[in-house]
C-alpha cells in the first residue's frame, strides 16, 4: 500500500477518540469525511489571523482572505485538471450543483418533450431536481439500467436510450450504494455524438480517485468538499467556460454583480456571478487546505489503498455470510470502497446498531437513493460500509469480528 496509515491516522484527532471505551472506527466516509488537522487548522486561522469578508476590503486581512478563497479555487481547478479556477463555481454542495444546472441551464433551455437521461444507480440529489424540472417543463425522463448480474451500468440499454436524443444525461461517476465506477469517458463520447450535454455527479469519484475532467470532456460536474476532508456547506460545480459564459445566474445580489443601476445590472465575470452574497469564505479556505492534503497523498494512492481494502473486505463479508452488492471483488477495477451488504435474518439498522455498540460507524437505510435500493435491489434498506485513506484492515477485521455478535444478539444460528 502507497499510505502509512498509522502516520495518517495521526492527522485525525476525532480517530484517536474511543466510543464506549472501544477505538472509533469510522466506515461511514461516503455520507461524511472525516478532517485532518491540517484542514481544522486552516479553518481557525482564518478565524484567528484574518477573519473579513472577501472581494471588499481594501486592508490587509480583508486581501488576506480573498487570496486564500481563490487559492482554494485555483487548488480545485488544478485538482480535477480544470482550465481554470473561472471554471469553478462554490455552492454548498453537490445536491445544490446539481439544482443549479436543472433551474438555470435546463430549466432556460430545456423544452416540453426534451429528454433527460439518468442511470437506475442515481443519488436524490441527481433525480429529483430532474422530476421537479419535468413538473414544470413536462420534460421526459428516463433511467440507464443496471446489468443486474454484473452491477454494472448496462452500455447496451445506453445505447438504446440514445436513440430517442437526450438533451441531457446526467450520471454519477460511482455509485454511492453499490460502489459501481461508470467509465464517465466513454458515456461523454457517447453522449456527445447523440447531440447531449453530460452532467457528471462527482460526489464518490473526486475524493477517492484521480479525476481529469478535460479527459473525461464532461459539461458539467459536482462534487461536495466534506466527502474529501474538506469542511461541510461548500460544493462545487464545474462547468466548461463557454457553458457556464451562456448559463444565466440563479440567484442575484451582491458579489454577483458588475454594476447596477435602478433600473438593470450586469453581471460579474466567471465564476463569482454565480456566487451571490457573502460567500461560505472559511469553508473554501479548509477546502483548499484538503485539496493540499489529498494532493500530498496522490489521488493513485488513494485509489489504490482504497481498492484493496475493498478486496479484503468483499472475501471477508463473503466468507462470514453477508450478502453483498455491487461488483465482486473479481473486478475491483469498477469499485470504489463502499460496500453494501445484508446479514440474513437481520435488519440494517439492529446490524449498525449492534455495529456502533462496539465503536463501528456504518450506515444502514436507503442511502438516498431509494429508486435503486427499492426498486433495483428490491430491499427497504442495506448496512453500508465505506473506506477512505484513514482506515486499515484491522478495521475491516473489527467490523467483520462484530458480524458475529450480530448473529449472537439476534440469535441468527
Ligand atoms: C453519489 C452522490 N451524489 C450526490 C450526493 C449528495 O451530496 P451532498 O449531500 O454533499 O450534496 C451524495 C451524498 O452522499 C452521493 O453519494
Amino acid at each position: 500500500m502507497g499510505i502509512d496509515t498509522a502516520k495518517m491516522i495521526g492527522d485525525f484527532p476525532i480517530l484517536n477518540t474511543t466510543r464506549n471505551g472501544k477505538r472509533l472506527v469510522y466506515l461511514d466516509s461516503a455520507a461524511t469525511s472525516q478532517k485532518p488537522i491540517q484542514v481544522i487548522e486552516k479553518v481557525s486561522d482564518y478565524y484567528k489571523g484574518y477573519n473579513a469578508n472577501i472581494h471588499r476590503g481594501v486592508y490587509e486581512i480583508s486581501i488576506k482572505a480573498t487570496e486564500e478563497y481563490i487559492r482554494s479555487k485555483e487548488l480545485a481547478a488544478k485538482f480535477i485538471n480544470a482550465e481554470s479556477y473561472r471554471n469553478i463555481v462554490y455552492t454548498r454542495n453537490t445536491t445544490e450543483s446539481i439544482n443549479l444546472i436543472a433551474l438555470s441551464w435546463a430549466g432556460r433551455k430545456l423544452r416540453g418533450g426534451d429528454g433527460v437521461l439518468l442511470t437506475e444507480m442515481e443519488h436524490h440529489s441527481n433525480i429529483v431536481p430532474w422530476q421537479m424540472l419535468k413538473e414544470r417543463k413536462n420534460t421526459v425522463l428516463d433511467y440507464i439500467a443496471l446489468d443486474a448480474k454484473k452491477q454494472l451500468l448496462d452500455m447496451e440499454d445506453f445505447e438504446m436510450k440514445l436513440e430517442a436524443k437526450p438533451k441531457i444525461v446526467s450520471v454519477t461517476a460511482a455509485s454511492n450504494v453499490l460502489g459501481t465506477i461508470n467509465d464517465v469517458e466513454k458515456i461523454c463520447r457517447m453522449a456527445h455524438d447523440a447531440g447531449a450535454l453530460v452532467v457528471v455527479d462527482g460526489a464518490q469519484s473526486v475524493p477517492h480517485m484521480p479525476v481529469d475532467v478535460k479527459r473525461m470532456d464532461c459539461d458539467f460536474m459536482a462534487f461536495s468538499s466534506h466527502k474529501m476532508l474538506g469542511p461541510a456547506g461548500i460544493g462545487v460545480l464545474y462547468g466548461k467556460e463557454e457553458l457556464l459564459e451562456e448559463m444565466e445566474p440563479l440567484l442575484g445580489g451582491g458579489d454577483m454583480i458588475r454594476s447596477v443601476s435602478f433600473e438593470s445590472c450586469t453581471y460579474n465575470e466567471l465564476p463569482w456571478k454565480f456566487e451571490s452574497g457573502t460567500s461560505n469564505i472559511e469553508g473554501g479556505i479548509g477546502f483548499g487546505a484538503a485539496i493540499e492534503y489529498l494532493d500530498n497523498v496522490g489521488m493513485q494512492n488513494v485509489n489504490g489503498h482504497e481498492k484493496e481494502l475493498a478486496s479484503y473486505a468483499l472475501r471477508k463479508l463473503k466468507d462470514a455470510g453477508a450478502t453483498v452488492y455491487g461488483p465482486s471483488a473479481e473486478q475491483i477495477e469498477h469499485r470504489i470502497g463502499v460496500i453494501s451488504f445484508k446479514v440474513p435474518g437481520a435488519h440494517p439498522h439492529d446490524v449498525a446498531q449492534i455495529f456502533d455498540s462496539e465503536g463501528i460507524a456504518i450506515r444502514a437505510g436507503h442511502h438516498c437513493a431509494m429508486p435503486l435500493v427499492n426498486q433495483v435491489l428490491n430491499e427497504d434498506s442495506v448496512s453500508r460500509m465505506s473506506f477512505y485513506i484513514y482506515n486499515k484492515k484491522e478495521d475491516v477485521d473489527v467490523a467483520v469480528d462484530a458480524l458475529a455478535k450480530v448473529k449472537k444478539v439476534l440469535k441468527l444460528h
